[in-house]
């Protein structure tokens, strides 16, 4: 089964439930075209806003495979172009036709495997976009980590791996335990904590066995060894709006057992001291900076150890895992909004895209079923879903369909997200949910 098919797509919660205010209200006439690159999961919410804006919507995809446009998601494209988003040359050639055709305003990647060729077409159209280095760097772990480097902020010590042959020296530059991921990947797929040579051995040999794992993407299995980050782990959402790092959020990351890093839950915003919180903005906002991110939105983790904030990585893009649907939900703060106008060139301040909260907390929290080889049944989830804290719950398996191993976000097999006033309700919600469902 592919990766698109476990990732739940996203669609509006029912009308019955509370909501912040629409932020911004639909507008009649055509205010622009843009262009949005392969949407997909959080991606796909960004062409309904786009249509909000008064943008016409021009979808680039593959349209085939992993890459197909949701039938769901189609009433808001006004034109699909297919072209394989993953050839540049096709894709510069198609943007420049469809320009010709009718200018387009801007263009915006619906995926994080996307933001590089966004900004490769956005720079070619003398459109809004990320510089081309920090669109690279921001796929590529081993250049974000360099870049870092060089601006001299907190990192772990860390060695590329371009082979095995390179594993010895990279294991003794980095020190037990450490992490070793793909360079480019994404969904903790591949990201394990290894202790020992035999360990880090076998994860290497998953990852360049494991080569091609998504999106048909050229993955040439090159890897990434860090230092093991010790602490607990948040993401930080916010964007860039002319020089200045905005956060919005500083979201509590909830994880599974390790080896492994399966994001179990997402909670808006985290309980930290002040300070703390300080300290966590204010190192984010310096790797924000560093790596050149100018415009548009970013997600970034951070672990909280013992010698302060630590950066894990950046996306220039929309969070997923619902989480910018947290951020609306809390802090009335439309992220999609303002992804969208920033990459269309809207002069429209970020803060009008600005709503209210419907409660000071809200959670996602993914179920598992840890030793599940094949799903039949879930039971307990009628009574999830009465609960009147609750705005959505999802299952994404059918009867009779393989459950992958707890490695990483695959291994989910729904979520329910919910609202709370205090972090004590948070708290007590999500283990009442977490236990109220059966899977078999
Ligand atoms: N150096 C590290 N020390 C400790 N934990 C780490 C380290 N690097 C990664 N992790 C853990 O693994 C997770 C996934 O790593 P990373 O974000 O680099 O990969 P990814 O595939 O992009 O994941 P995702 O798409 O889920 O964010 C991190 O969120 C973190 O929990
Ligand atoms: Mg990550």
């Amino acid at each position: 089964m592919s990766l698109r098919h476990l990732i739940p797509l996203v669609s509006h919660p029912p009308e019955d439930r509370p909501m912040p205010d629409t932020p911004v209200r639909p507008e009649p006439a055509p205010r622009g075209r843009l262009l949005v690159l392969e949407p997909m999961s959080s991606g796909l919410t960004l062409l309904g806003t786009a249509r909000e804006l008064g943008l016409e919507t021009l979808v680039f995809s593959h349209d085939a495979a992993d890459r197909v446009v949701p039938e769901t998601a189609r009433a808001d494209v006004d034109r699909l172009v297919v072209v394989d988003t993953n050839d540049s040359a096709a894709l510069a050639e198609a943007a420049a036709r469809e320009h010709a055709r009718s200018p387009l305003s801007g263009v915006v990647s619906g995926s994080e495997f996307y933001t590089d060729a966004a900004a490769r077409i956005a720079h070619r159209l003398g459109l809004p976009g990320l510089p081309l280095d920090t669109a690279e760097a921001v796929r590529d772990k081993t250049r974000m980590r360099a870049i870092l480097e060089k601006a001299g902020l907190r990192i772990p010590r860390y060695a590329p791996v371009d082979g095995a042959d390179e594993l010895d020296a990279a294991a003794a530059q980095v020190g037990f335990p450490c992490v070793l991921k793909p360079a480019a990947g994404s969904g903790s797929i591949q990201v394990s904590r290894v202790e020992d040579h035999a360990q880090l051995r076998a994860a290497y040999r998953a990852i360049a066995e494991d080569a091609q794992y998504v999106f048909d993407q050229p993955e040439d299995g090159r890897a990434l060894l860090e230092e093991y980050l010790d602490g607990p782990e948040y993401s930080v959402e916010g964007y860039v709006h002319r020089g200045a790092v905005v956060v919005v959020s500083v979201t509590r990351k909830l994880l599974g057992a390790e080896p492994y890093f399966v994001e179990l839950g997402h909670v808006v915003q985290a309980d930290l001291a002040p300070d703390v919180r300080a300290g966590v903005v204010a190192y984010t906002a310096d790797a924000i900076t560093a790596l050149g991110i100018t415009l548009g939105l970013f997600h970034a983790e951070v672990r909280i150890t013992a010698d302060g904030p630590v950066l894990i990585e950046v996306g220039a893009r929309l969070a997923g895992d619902r989480i910018a649907e947290l951020i609306h939900l809390a802090t009335g703060v439309s992220l999609r909004h303002i992804a969208v106008a920033a990459h269309a060139g809207l002069d429209r301040e970020p803060a009008e895209a600005v709503g209210r909260p419907v409660a000071r907390y809200a959670g996602i929290h993914f179920f598992t079923a840890p030793g599940l080889e094949v799903f039949q049944r879930a039971e307990g989830l009628a009574e999830v879903e009465r609960h009147p804290r609750v705005t959505e719950l999802r299952t994404y398996y059918q009867p009779g369909d393989a459950v992958p191993p707890a490695r990483d976000l695959r291994c989910r097999l729904g979520h329910v997200i919910y609202t709370a006033e205090s972090a004590e309700e948070e708290a007590e919600l999500r283990a009442g949910f977490a236990a109220a469902v059966r899977f078999s």
